[in-house]
């Protein structure tokens, strides 16, 4: 069983990427590493903060790890909540607050399409690697659905009539940006051990 180091302290995220990464390797939290404070993440891109975090945890552990980022992009708002999706409307990860906001500011927006965006930082042996995951949809006008997290209530992926909240973790991890991420940096670690 290979252990890797996952930054984060998100039971949904750390369930939905251990079902991708499969039965061959055991995820690590930083709480499982002595790791109890925040981590930082202060960058202005995804792909800053997934570095910052990944390379946060590799100091302070020197275990191989990765750590993700990830932004809801709303194309009527210019690409918001962005990089800020987590503090979209307050300080904290107050899900409910961000997605009131985010309704509100797409308040008789006509064009609705939106995309979740994953960076994964992957540092393995003191070398890093980055991997991406997008999925396209669209925000709807009220919250549908009670499983995942965040935004899920709001977005219909693309070519489907359902919220990620209306999704089994497995339907939505088939085709989630997380997911996509996931599976990218899962096979680059399975071609390396060919
Ligand atoms: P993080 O970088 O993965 O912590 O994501 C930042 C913010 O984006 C989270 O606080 C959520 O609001 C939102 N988010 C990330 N992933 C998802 C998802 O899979 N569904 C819905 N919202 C998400």
């Amino acid at each position: 069983m290979t252990k890797l180091l996952f930054a984060t302290n998100n039971a949904h995220k750390l369930a939905e990427v251990s079902a991708v990464l499969g039965d061959g390797y055991e995820l690590l939290t930083p709480r499982d590493c002595g790791v109890m404070e925040e981590i930082p993440e202060t960058q202005p891109t995804l792909e800053g903060n997934a570095a910052q975090k990944a390379r946060y945890l590799y100091g302070r552990t020197g275990l191989d790890c990765f750590a993700d980022d990830t932004g809801l992009e709303v194309a009527a708002l210019d690409g918001a909540p962005g990089v800020r999706s987590a503090r979209y409307a307050t300080d904290g990860h107050d899900f409910a607050a961000n997605n009131r906001l985010l309704l509100r500011n797409l308040e008789g927006a006509a064009d609705r399409r939106a995309r979740f965006r994953t960076v994964i930082c992957l540092i393995e042996g003191g070398e890093e690697h980055l991997f991406e995951g997008i999925v396209e949809g669209r925000i709807i006008e009220r919250e549908r659905g009670a499983e995942g997290f965040g935004y899920d209530p709001l977005f219909i992926p693309d070519g489907f009539d359902r919220t990620f909240a209306e999704m089994t973790a497995e339907e939505k991890n088939a085709v989630s940006h997380r997911g996509r991420a996931v599976r990218r940096l899962v096979d680059y670690l399975h071609g390396k051990r060919k």
